[in-house]
């Protein structure tokens, strides 16, 4: 069965947005570690967190909270950076999703520029690999990407959805057979696939035509939903249309 890890990062942006000052005062709302649970109540197979260098939602103190707390895998997504290896290295992540930060990293369509990160890159996945974190690496879904993630060493992809998310008419079908064709790269170079960034319910029935996914990461669009029905309902409402499209294929 397909897996979904859910990205509560929104839960901090919400809280940050009025308690940036003073993460420990008594009023702090909304509670991090109480999303990670009711999202783990709704069904998620892991919790993925992305602590940015501008500190803009997850903080790393949520992270270690986070490691010590839940009983699922916790997915850290990370820019490739010596401080977010030294946090991985300390909470020992089950995966460690390495994620363009700086413009540099970034390829024409927002992935991971691995050709790019070369040397430095591969040796940071086989350090944090040596150290029992799987490493994933989110890349656009073309053939030089998907070559040079192989060449890494790395455990996992993350195909980005972005550019099949927010496509239009032919071009989202395009896009999906992008990452189709990304997807079987993927698997044949021994990789696992997964896929994440702008998956909504609407487009997962398009999604599913994409072979060899074992892991969809989806935040947004969960956490939006959740104002109206709540974190609990919106992921096992997200976990029952996976189940529902990916069954049919
Ligand atoms: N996967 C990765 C690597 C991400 O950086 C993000 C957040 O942009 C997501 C998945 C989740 O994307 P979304 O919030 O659009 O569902």
């Amino acid at each position: 069965m397909i897996k979904l890890g859910v990205n509560i990062d929104h839960v901090a942006t919400l809280r940050q947005a009025r308690y940036r000052q003073d993460l420990t005062g008594p009023n702090v709302e909304p509670d991090v570690l109480a999303a990670a649970a009711a999202a783990i109540a709704g069904g998620a197979d892991s919790i993925t967190i992305h602590p940015r260098a501008d500190g803009r939602h997850i903080q790393q103190e949520d992270a270690r909270a986070l490691r010590a707390a839940i009983a699922v895998p916790l997915n850290l997504e990370m820019g490739a950076t010596a401080a977010m290896e030294s946090l991985a290295l300390e909470i020992s992540p089950a995966f460690a999703c390495i994620v363009p930060e700086l413009r540099e990293e970034v390829t024409t369509e927002g992935g991971l520029d691995v050709i790019g990160g070369g040397e430095p890159l591969s040796a940071m996945v086989t350090r944090l690999q040596d150290a029992g974190i799987l490493v994933s690496l989110f890349i656009d879904p073309d053939p030089e990407s998907v070559a040079a993630a192989i060449a890494t060493g790395a455990a996992m992809v993350e195909l980005h959805t972005g550019a099949f998310a927010n496509a239009i008419g032919s071009a989202r079908q395009q896009e999906r057979d992008r990452l189709a064709a990304a997807a079987s790269q993927a698997h044949s170079g021994g990789l696992q696939v997964n896929a994440g960034h702008g998956i909504q319910l609407a487009n997962l029935p398009e999604l599913a035509a994409v072979p060899h996914l074992a892991e969809l990461n989806i935040g947004h669009s969960i956490v939006s939903r959740a104002l109206f029905i709540g974190l609990e309902a919106a992921v096992r409402e997200m976990r029952q249309q996976i189940d529902a499209c990916f069954s049919e294929k």
